[in-house]
């Protein structure tokens, strides 16, 4: 009889699996938006959200996918014809170039090459050129699986230019990797329900801190669904001005709730570990890994297949015959690499198992490799 898999294995930076717990969290009556009941877990979320960023600041919650998060950071900070530095290290850099753009806001878009993390010298570089009103940049880059060090790029941005903004897009990296808001005195940190949090897309938020309510208050983008001035008097009541996605807000009162349990150390060296077993893995098999070492995300890693063998060819057979789903290379690096994310509710051996199933893939797409040495490193590291 033909061998029949059942089981679907989400292996991509995010959305990721859904443990149980949130599921049923979720699985809860709508109640009214503006009476007590909602307002208490709306203000159990907003401490959680602060607990997670290490931060005291403000957070607002919006109904939006991560990309809003991002526009909600640009039009209520910038005005048209401000100039800022976007450090662009692959896909979602881009897209803070082109939301900006999109506001006539004027760019120096610093492209990195693919796979290398930002340099702090060269936004030193930036910086010394003239003023910007703000520094805009991801603390993980999905798209190529790499870290930012966002604590030397703030640092250097304070340094050279005390009062510019730092807007830090840490849609997939918050809680996947230590992000210090108030220590690194980042002004705006944008983050998603559906990456480390383990919950379903559908949620953004954003944690402002003083200089950019100062900024806030001169700034001119066109704004209306995202602004500031419609938060501002509803969230120390534990409301939003628009009517909240309630189902999500409860799935992140309990995806908090587990964070916390397991320990925010424990939930970083987690993220670690499972990054490191993966790479590990990789390696055996002689693969060429696009993020080094020392700039890896704990979120996803961007593998190079074996000469010969198309990223994209890996992706579908590994859907078609294994029911893993993996990440395809964005823009540029499409076919040229696959992405398996090791994000949120994750464990080592669904690694293993994934990787098992990259292994038999690679002998049937004739891949020259040495087959079961993946397998075998990785689970010497266990
Ligand atoms: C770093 C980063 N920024 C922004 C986004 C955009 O989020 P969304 O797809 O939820 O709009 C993503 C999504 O994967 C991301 O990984």
């Amino acid at each position: 009889m033909a061998r029949k898999l059942i089981k679907y294995n989400l292996m991509i930076p995010g959305p990721t699996p859904i443990p149980t717990r949130v599921l049923a969290a979720m699985n809860h009556d709508m109640i009214g938006h503006r009476g007590p009941l909602f307002s208490a877990v709306m203000k159990e979320v907003m401490e959680g959200l602060r607990w997670a960023y290490e931060t005291k600041n403000e957070i607002f919650i919006y109904p939006s996918s991560g990309t809003g998060g991002m526009e909600v950071a640009v039009v209520n900070t910038l005005s048209p014809g401000d100039k800022v530095i976007v450090l662009n290290i692959g896909n979602f850099g881009a897209r803070f170039v082109k939301i900006c753009k999109a506001y006539g806001v004027d760019v120096n878009d610093v492209k990195f090459e693919r796979g290398k993390a930002a340099d702090p010298k060269v936004l030193e570089a930036e910086l010394k050129k003239g003023p910007v009103k703000a520094v805009l940049f991801q603390q993980n880059e999905t798209s190529t699986g790499v870290l930012n060090d966002v604590e030397t790029l703030a640092k250097t941005v304070r340094k050279n230019q005390p009062d510019a903004l730092i807007i830090v897009d840490a849609v997939s990296g918050m809680m996947a990797a230590p992000l210090k808001t108030d220590e690194w005195d980042l002004d705006v940190v944008v983050s998603g329900s559906q990456k480390a949090f383990m919950v379903p897309p559908g949620i953004a938020a954003v944690s402002i801190s003083a200089r950019a309510w100062k900024a806030n208050a001169v700034a001119k983008c066109p704004r209306h669904y995202w602004d500031w001035a419609l938060m501002k008097e509803e969230a120390p009541k534990g409301h939003t001005y628009t009517t909240p996605a309630e189902s999500l807000i409860f799935g992140m009162r309990e995806g908090i709730k587990m964070l916390q349990e397991e320990g925010r150390e424990n939930v970083f060296a987690r993220h670690k570990f499972n990054r490191d077993l993966l790479r590990t893995a990789a390696k055996a098999l002689g693969l060429k890994l696009l993020a080094d070492d020392s700039h890896a995300s704990p979120a996803v890693t961007a593998i190079c297949p074996p000469e010969g063998v198309d990223g994209e060819a890996v992706r579908a057979a590994m859907r078609d015959e294994f029911n893993v789903e993996v990440a395809p290379g964005q823009g540029e690096l499409k076919g040229k690499i696959f992405r398996i994310g090791h994000l949120g509710y994750i464990d080592s051996l669904d690694i293993i198992g994934a990787w098992a199933a990259v292994e038999v893939l690679f002998k049937r797409l004739g891949a020259k490799t040495n087959f079961g040495a993946g397998v075998k490193a990785a689970m010497e590291m266990l």
